[in-house]
């Protein structure tokens, strides 16, 4: 291999540094002067007011995680590379020959354990991903030394920017080491994911390592270590705003609270100014007032279980391979593997049992019974006799869809109505609107398909075909009402599932804001009295109407005024838009 053949980072912005036996790509947008500037204001503008991770790490922010790492309280790092000493030739063994790329490489120190195994076994690529340029040149100094002729190409940027430059890399292992993946948002955790499945071929790794969730007083020592450097560590970054930004602050005024919340299952790491201050971003002519108690939460540390990460992952089609922990299972390192799952997806899965309404455990599955009786419905209200009837708590996902679709469904006539076989020989209708099977995966208009997301883009005819394939149904327009509206506590319809309040971003996805549904469960507080999650928002869903098919619902496009339980819209059973998808039922006395 040449010395330059790995990454070529195309367009501008981009800069070569070479260093005595490696390279590092800068990333250097026009712009990045202001990254720090525009990310500052940002926070500062939100509430509560926050900061991003990733501008910690400057050279200094870097240095003293480094200390951070050696102090006592601190089990992270040293339980990590434990573990990756005691499984690296496990992992080498099994992966095989492979370039070896590492995001958010920081001092690549528990890297060598890896390096060590590969090296014992052949020649190795490293490629290190870090916002640090300094740290990739200090780090590839330092191993160039050890490992003479260990061939290293660094990029010097964010995870996200880096990521698609080595995809052309193969056969790769992508490491992200340090629980780095909690410091960021749940979004940001799934965005991740999917960029990951995107660069990841058949024969490629991802090893990820993850903090567990554990005692709240061992997390809370290791993020307010004694010796005080996780202090230093998150005053820092305002030292750099007055560096870079002319902040003008006075950085002894702030002091840090941190704590685990074990609901939400993350370390807080808060910034409390002591006394009123002024912080101001010169580079945008812009200030802000902090008051005197005012916080900034600098950081946050996410902490999981592997049954969390395994189900996230699986939304892109990233399985676990293989675990492993240290003897107290603090701490874990993942062997994860692009491409289709080998256990399958069974679509009788769940019971009647309500599960917890938290968003870290999806209800996919799962089922909530309405019983029989009356309720008001239509408009005007008219009271209804309906039969008790078991609904899907979510609407029905891509994964679940997949499943039918893999199964030969759009090939099983006996489970299609006459008009609707009719219709999709004629379309020669495969699959839904924008799925395209590639490389033995699906992609959902050329992103990776999301297992969590509500299946859409499909018509009456196939909402009605993958019901009978899960032994199920569509819910009549009448049941879908009641489950969603009906309040039988106080004997009347509810204007919203969740009540009187009207729909905002934090109930409902709707309004057209986040330009396509999301993850099943994400709203676990807007909820009807049944127990439906999504029935406004997200997507339209298809019901039995008494004069024909009927869309029920709103979507992620429908306009927030024009959302209410009542919306509903006739459509001909050939619709199929990005907009539309579905929710199950059955009859309850021969329910599952
Ligand atoms: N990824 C590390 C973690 O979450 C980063 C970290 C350690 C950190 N200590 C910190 C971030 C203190 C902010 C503040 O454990």
């Amino acid at each position: 291999m040449d010395e330059q053949g790995l990454i070529r980072p195309g367009g501008a912005g981009w800069r070569v540094q070479r260093g005595e036996g490696f390279t590092v790509h800068l990333d250097t947008p026009g712009d990045a002067h202001l990254a720090f500037a525009a990310a500052v204001a940002r926070g500062l503008e939100v509430r509560p007011r926050r900061l991003e991770p990733r501008f910690i790490y400057d050279e200094a922010g870097s240095e003293l995680y480094e200390a951070i790492t050696e102090q006592p309280e601190y089990y992270p790092t040293r339980t990590e590379g434990a573990i990756l000493a005691a499984c690296a030739g496990e992992l080498a063994e099994r992966i095989g020959p492979t370039t070896l790329v590492e995001l958010g490489s920081g001092s690549s120190t528990k890297t060598r354990h890896l390096i060590d195994a590969w090296r014992a076994r052949g020649a190795l690529t490293y490629v290190p991903i870090d916002v640090s340029a300094t740290a990739i040149a200090a780090a590839a100094v330092d191993l160039r030394g050890r490992y003479p002729g260990l061939r290293i190409e660094g990029v010097a940027s964010t995870f996200q920017r880096g990521l698609p430059l080595v995809g052309r890399i193969h056969p790769k292992t992508l490491l992200f080491l340090g629980s780095t993946l909690g410091n960021l948002e749940p979004d940001e955790i799934a965005a991740f994911f999917r960029q990951i499945s995107e660069v990841l071929a058949e024969g490629d790794a991802f090893v990820l390592g993850i903090d567990l969730v554990k005692d709240p007083a061992v997390l809370e020592a290791a993020y307010a270590d004694a010796a005080g450097v996780t202090e230093r560590f998150i005053l820092n970054v305002f030292a750099r705003m007055n560096r870079e930004l002319g902040a003008g602050l006075d950085v002894d005024a702030f002091c840090v609270d941190s704590f685990y919340d074990v609901e939400r299952q993350r370390v807080e790491m808060w910034a409390r100014a002591r006394r009123r201050q002024r912080l101001r971003v010169a580079p945008l002519g812009r200030g802000y007032t902090l008051a005197v108690g005012e916080r900034i939460l600098v950081e946050i540390s996410r902490k999981f279980t592997i049954e969390h990460i395994e189900q996230e992952a699986s939304r892109f089609e990233l399985w676990v391979d293989d675990v492993f922990s240290d003897p107290d299972g603090y701490f874990a390192v993942l062997l994860l593997r692009g491409g289709p799952r080998r256990a399958g997806w069974s679509p009788t899965a769940g019971s009647g049992a309500p599960s917890p309404s938290r968003p870290e455990v999806p209800p996919v599955g799962a089922w909530r019974d309405v019983p029989a009786g009356i309720a008001w419905l239509g408009e005007p209200a008219t009271p209804r006799q309906v039969a008790g009837v078991r609904l899907g708590a979510t609407p029905v996902t891509c994964a679940e869809y997949r499943g039918f679709v893999d199964d030969g469904g759009y090939d099983r006539d006996e489970l299609w109505s006459e008009e609707g076989l009719r219709f999709i020989q004629e379309h020669q209708i495969v699959a839904p609107l924008g799925w395209e099977r590639r490389g033995g995966r699906w992609w959902v208009h050329g992103v990776p398909l999301d297992h969590l997301r509500p299946v859409t883009g499909i018509t009456f005819h196939e909402a009605a075909a993958f019901a009978g394939w899960a032994c199920a149904r569509l819910p009549t327009e009448a049941e879908w009402e009641k489950a969603a509206s009906w309040d039988p506590e106080h004997g009347r319809r509810r204007s919203w599932p969740w009540g009187e309040l009207p729909p905002d971003p934090r109930r409902v996805n709707a309004g057209g804001g986040l330009a396509g549904p999301v993850a099943v469960g994400s709203y676990p507080h807007s909820v009807s009295f049944y127990g439906l999650h999504q029935a406004l928002g997200d997507v339209w869903e298809w019901v039995q109407g008494e004069e024909g098919p009927v869309l029920r619902g709103g979507s992620w496009q429908t306009a927030l005024p024009e959302l209410t339980s009542m919306l509903r819209r006739s459509a001909s059973g050939v619709h199929r838009a990005p907009t539309v998808g579905l929710r199950l039922a059955h009859d309850l006395e021969e329910a599952p």
